[in-house]
């Protein structure tokens, strides 16, 4: 590999190297990019919960699947991805003016910078514009050829290599993040969640990692730490859950030993769950849309707004027809503050009466789920604006994030 400007420092822009060379550099990465398909970058608020397990695993479900893989580890700090394809002394074939990355299968190539340290505990300390020079080299240096996906492991929370991968590899990446039962920290995934969308990409999803315990003896899952906070989760912060993997020693055997736990261990529930959370993944590249895209609302900006939204045991009507009550909330557009919230009964459901309701009440949003489609054209026809699609349960988070400009709906 190169150790001219390229390595990092020129990208800081404090060496004033040629800049042709620098545009050579920046066309080769972005030809390179063209030629990747679907580009998934797995992260996490917190270190240790499993992502570049969860990276691996994706990476290797699709090759399996028949899709060419490429496998990039950002992580400088901790490069795991070597030890989790027990490819620990795999070295990458290094040319004057490009680097061939590991294969570990047909379908599946892998670079990572433990490949390119003399040895595992070497401590890299690098700073920022560094790690974005190196990523960059990663990029545009490494001969990935024509990818369908790439994976790319993060280290963990939203510093400079997710930021650096998030704008080399463009708006199209998205993001899978990872959490686990005892993680399961709203603000460690609010904060991936807003992170990823401050810089204008999108969450494909949240992945539960060591969600239970496979019984070495009988090979069924407990619970110990509980379930099902990584879904709710996703609710709460709008986007798609992807599914839960249990806390399996096969995992770390598989790693150790180089197999594919995924064809290997096929029928196993670990191997079973990790399969339902590529599936999506996989329908990005077989033409099917996800089933439930989630897009920004653009917030109200002017004014005193009121907003009303349907509401069932206090929480979010699952469709408007269903609503028990509505919350009104007040709120100031400009210092994106609530001012009052107040809570109605609704009258019987007809949509007309609805919407008439609503009026009288001086709202001028509707944020709901699900709306039927008469009710839609109602409260068209009294000037109300709709948002449905909201995914999130609590309505007063509802009112906050869409103040905020922070609400994701599905239309
Ligand atoms: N579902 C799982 N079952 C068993 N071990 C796991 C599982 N997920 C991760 N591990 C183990 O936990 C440790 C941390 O996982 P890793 O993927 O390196 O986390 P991160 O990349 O988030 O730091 C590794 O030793 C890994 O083998
Ligand atoms: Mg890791």
């Amino acid at each position: 590999m190169s150790t001219d400007c390229s390595s990092g420092s020129c990208s800081s822009g404090s060496c004033g190297g040629a800049p042709t060379e620098l545009d050579a550099g920046e066309a080769r990465m972005q030809r390179t990019i063209s030629r990747i398909k679907h580009k998934i970058v797995v992260m996490s608020g917190k270190g240790g919960v499993g992502k570049s397990t969860v990276a691996t695993n994706i990476a290797i479900g699709l090759s399996l699947a028949g899709k060419k893989v490429g496998l990039l580890d950002v992580d400088v700090h901790g490069p795991s991805v070597p030890r989790l394809l027990s490819m620990r002394d795999s070295k990458v074939h290094i040319e004057e003016s490009f680097i061939e990355p590991v294969t570990w299968s047909e379908n599946l190539s892998v670079m990572s910078l433990g490949f390119l340290l003399p040895n595992s505990y070497q401590p890299v300390v690098w700073r920022g514009p560094v790690k974005m020079g190196f990523i960059k080299q990663l990029l545009s240096d490494v001969v990935w050829g024509d990818l369908d996906y790439m994976v790319v492991d993060c280290p963990p929370g939203t510093g400079d290599e997710p930021l650096s991968v998030m704008q080399l590899l463009g708006n199209d990446a998205q993001a899978v993040i990872v959490t686990t039962p005892q993680g399961v920290a709203i603000d460690d995934v609010r904060r991936s969640v807003t992170f990823v969308g401050d810089v204008g990409n999108q969450v494909l999803g949240i992945v539960e990692n060591m969600s239970g315990v496979v019984c070495s003896q009988c090979g069924n899952v407990e619970n110990i730490f509980g379930k099902g906070g990584g879904k709710k989760l996703a609710t709460e912060v709008g986007v798609r859950f992807l599914g839960d993997i249990p806390l399996d020693p096969e995992i770390v055997r598989s790693g150790d030993e180089g197999y594919a736990f995924l064809s290997v261990q096929k029928e196993s529930p670990t191997a079973q769950a990790i399969q339902k959370i590529i599936k999506p993944i996989l329908m990005l590249d077989d033409g099917a849309a996800p089933s439930q895209k989630l897009h920004p609302v653009l917030p109200p900006h002017k004014g005193t707004i009121k907003v009303a939204l349907p509401v069932t045991k206090g929480t979010l009507s699952p469709s408007m027809h269903l609503a028990e009550q509505y919350l009104i909330a007040t709120a100031d557009a400009e210092s994106k503050q609530i001012l009052s919230t107040e809570t109605v009964d609704a009258p019987a459901y007809e949509p007309k009466a609805a919407a008439s309701f609503l009026e009288r009440l001086e709202a001028g949003y509707v944020l709901a789920k699900e709306v039927p489609q008469d009710a839609c054209d109602a409260l068209k026809a009294k000037h109300i604006s709709l948002v449905k699609g909201v995914t999130v349960n609590a309505p007063v988070a509802v009112v906050t994030d869409f103040i905020e400009g922070k609400l994701l709906a599905a239309s």
